[in-house]
């Protein structure tokens, strides 16, 4: 007879522990290995037990939920997670399976029922196929702590380049007050974030796409608010909602950040697959760049998902490559030259790509997007991400 499945269960608030008992298959074909009510005790609780198998019981629509069934297919991509709810507010469910979950099943269900649900979940996994019905294209956060650095000409020029790959691309332009990734790729603001933000309601995929702009290049374009004013009516909450709906329509999601950890770039880094993370060189800037790193890493962001680019990297500014090595404790994965066509083509409008596409920069962003399309479906984490948790009650969030 086969071993009966370790299957840990997690009960939300407001959901009644019955309900979810009755649900369950009987002893011998599941064992409970934990059954914890609470989401922040139960992800302790969860690390202390062996389980092949992830319940989680929601009552309406959960944010905390929502996280934890992402934070535990990152940490544990082959264990399936199977999701038991009252019944599925509007858009909830495409978020669960966005958040990762392999199943939903509505309360109350027949323990046949929920034992099937397991064992579909289980088979899919040791196939190695993620979900079911949907896969999550990777989001891609470029970040750099200071200004300037060419994070803007990264996201664009990556964009630019995976589209010329064949992929389905969306940029989001995440510099809220400043955003220029519109004036780079000369495409007006017609429409914004902030007038999706304004429009109310949960988002799905009709909705996102009346306020995406499409370039040239075939990238589709959600850009920054037209005035900083703006900026504002873009939360956290609406940009998790935004991520998990884009991942499902897409191959990739690119987001162009402003300088620094602002809340929403944390949010954003909390969503990622991979981060490019962009410096210069020049002293301030790899001291900077190296200070953003040791960020992450604070944020339990698994260093083999970050990309380490360094722009204008051919000047002869006395810092070796040896000394960056030095300095950065990791060699860089791409380096962009200095070339004056740069600023000339973001006068212009047009992507570097397009406007000089046998230039040396050109061909370093092609080579950094055929990185990404190698892996196809990025690593995921696989640490535990208690140090973030930590991280965001800092600046005050909730987890
Ligand atoms: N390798 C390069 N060679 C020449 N010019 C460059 C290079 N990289 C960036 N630039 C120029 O530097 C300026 C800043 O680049 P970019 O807008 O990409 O930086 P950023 O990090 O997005 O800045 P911000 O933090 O203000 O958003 C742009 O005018 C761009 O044309
Ligand atoms: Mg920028």
């Amino acid at each position: 007879m086969a071993e009966p499945i370790r299957t840990f269960v997690i009960l939300d608030a407001g959901v009644n522990r019955d309900d979810v008992e009755r649900a369950l298959p009987g002893t011998g074909e599941v064992e409970i290995v934990g059954i914890v009510e609470g989401i922040d005790e139960a992800w302790v609780r969860l690390h202390e037990t062996s389980n092949d198998l992830l319940v989680l019981a929601v009552q309406g629509q959960s944010e905390l939920a929502l996280q934890l069934i992402d934070r535990a297919v990152r940490e544990r991509p082959r264990r399936p997670v199977v999701v038991l709810g009252y019944g599925s507010p509007d858009g909830f469910t495409r978020r669960v399976f966005a958040a990762g979950a392999d199943d939903m099943i509505l309360l109350p269900a027949a323990p046949d029922e929920v034992m099937f649900a397991f064992q579909k979940a289980l088979a899919r996994k040791a196939g190695g196929v993620e979900s079911a019905t949907f896969s999550r294209a990777p989001l891609i956060c470029v970040l750099g702590p200071k200004g300037g650095t060419g994070k803007t000409l990264t996201a664009t020029s990556l964009s630019v380049a995976l589209a010329e790959l064949g992929k389905s691309v969306v940029l989001i332009d995440l510099d809220l007050q400043f955003g220029d990734v519109g004036l780079c790729m000369g495409v007006a603001p017609e429409k914004t974030i902030f007038d999706l933000v304004r429009t109310g309601g949960s988002l799905d995929e009709e909705k996102v796409n009346g306020f995406l702009l499409t370039h040239s290049s075939g990238v589709k374009l959600l850009l920054a608010p037209a005035r900083p004013d703006q900026a504002a009516v873009v939360s956290v909450d609406f940009l998790r909602e935004l991520y998990a709906t884009l991942r499902l329509m897409v191959d990739f999601v690119i987001v162009d950040t402003p300088p620094g950890f602002t809340p929403e770039v944390i949010a954003t880094i909390d969503s990622a697959s991979a981060i490019c993370m962009i410096g210069m060189l020049d002293a301030l800037s790899l001291k900077n760049t190296k200070l953003g790193l040791e960020t992450l890493e604070l944020m339990g962001f698994p260093r083999e998902n970050i990309k380490l680019i360094l722009n204008r990297a051919g000047s002869r500014v006395g810092i070796s490559e040896a000394e960056v090595v030095a300095i950065m404790g990791r060699e860089p994965d791409i380096l962009i030259p200095s070339d004056r066509d740069i600023p000339r083509s973001v006068n212009e409008g047009m992507p570097i790509l397009l406007a000089r596409p046998q230039s040396e920069a050109s061909q370093a962003f092609r080579k950094l997007a055929s990185q990404f399309v190698q892996v196809d479906e990025l690593p995921s984490p696989h640490t535990v991400r208690a140090s973030r948790t930590n991280l965001w009650r800092r600046i005050g969030l909730r987890v």
